[in-house]
């Protein structure tokens, strides 16, 4: 009787299945009603007491070999599929991949072109006092200009605030360095605006600033041209229109001619065939004196940016609203 339940156990241990049916046959043969193991218990009621304990053992042993065997069986074939069944021209399920937000792309490529005209990469506090969004870049208290940008205080004594545009970090750099200084300071800044397709509460600009021995308009200029062909295409053409900034003297603001119709007019220029890209001019002598630079021997220009604004104007989105609202569906398509 031992050597058949050996017998019996070793071909369970080696029992495959590739299909149901061969798994029905394993069960019929050793779990079914009538099964082989069955026998043997009845075959173990003549053996001999001296042997009932040994055999007894080794029987349910058996039995319940059986039954795990079924068990591994039944699994290992619903987790493979029969080659029959699979279709195996079907295409991979594949791992999603996530990309680069727009912003963030428009912000590398403005410090890739400014970083190859020797410009340097600085940043400031978002969160900053009265002095440097304003005093300091010739804001008196109480001037009208200081309305054009709408503040989120954060405390009124001491004034503390949101910055309202990059240019407090111009304040920063000059207060701190010696010139030359030649750098672009992107980041985020804060106004309070009902948020709208056209306007929000929070959007990112780039400011740049170069101080230093006859630094004159001209360099301006051809900086902003330089930055212009490479951001748009080389064949852009830009102009500038005069403008008022309270921190530069002469301001200016740069419009670029509108790649979207040639210049011809449309929906994104307005009808006018020129697109706003930056506002910019000579630093003005007073923000100079207010962060201990001398104006008779030093000169500067300054310009700045939004990155939205650049990234609308490349992608044709009509809505600044997207840019925060995190719809995959959008952000999937850069
Ligand atoms: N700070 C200005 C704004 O937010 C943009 C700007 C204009 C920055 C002229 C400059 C500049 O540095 O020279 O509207």
């Amino acid at each position: 009787m031992l050597e058949k339940i050996k017998l019996y156990a070793s071909e369970i241990n080696e029992a495959v299945a590739t299909d149901q049916e061969e798994i029905e046959s394993f069960r019929l043969k050793f779990i079914g009603k009538n099964n082989v193991i069955n026998d043997l218990f009845e075959e173990f009621k003549l053996v001999p007491k001296e042997l009932k304990k040994e055999l007894g053992l080794e029987l349910n042993k058996l039995k319940n070999q059986a039954q795990f065997k079924l068990k591994e069986l039944s699994d290992s074939l619903s987790s493979t599929p029969s080659t029959a069944e699979m279709d195996v021209t079907l295409p991979g399920i594949s791992g999603t991949e996530g990309s680069i937000h727009p912003i963030s792309q428009t912000k590398s490529r403005i410090i890739e072109i400014f970083e190859r005209q020797g410009f340097n990469v600085e940043s400031g506090p978002e969160i900053d006092n009265d002095w440097n969004n304003f005093t300091a870049l010739n804001f008196p208290k109480n001037h009208p200009a200081r309305n054009m940008q709408d503040t989120y205080f954060v405390e009124r004594e001491p004034d503390v605030l949101l910055r309202t545009h990059t240019s407090n970090v111009q304040i920063r750099l000059m207060s701190e360095r010696k010139p030359p200084i030649r750098s672009i300071m992107p980041g985020r800044v804060y106004r309070n605006e009902v948020i709208s397709a056209r306007a929000h509460c929070f959007f990112h600009q780039v400011e740049g600033l170069a101080v230093g021995k006859n630094i004159s308009f001209s360099d301006l200029k051809n900086t902003l041209y330089h930055f212009s062909k490479e951001m748009f295409g080389k064949s852009t053409q830009i102009r500038f229109r005069p403008s008022y900034f309270p921190f530069t003297e002469p301001s200016a603001e740069m419009d670029i001619r509108c790649f979207i119709c040639g210049g011809v007019g449309c929906k994104i220029c307005k009808h006018t065939g020129w697109v706003e890209i930056a506002g910019s001019g000579m630093v003005d002598p007073n923000v100079f004196e207010n962060c201990k630079i001398d104006p008779s021997k030093y000169s500067g220009f300054a310009f700045g940016m939004g990155i939205e604004r650049i990234t609308m104007l490349k992608h044709q989105i009509d809505d600044l609203r997207l840019f925060s609202e995190n719809d995959i569906r959008f952000l999937k398509q850069f």
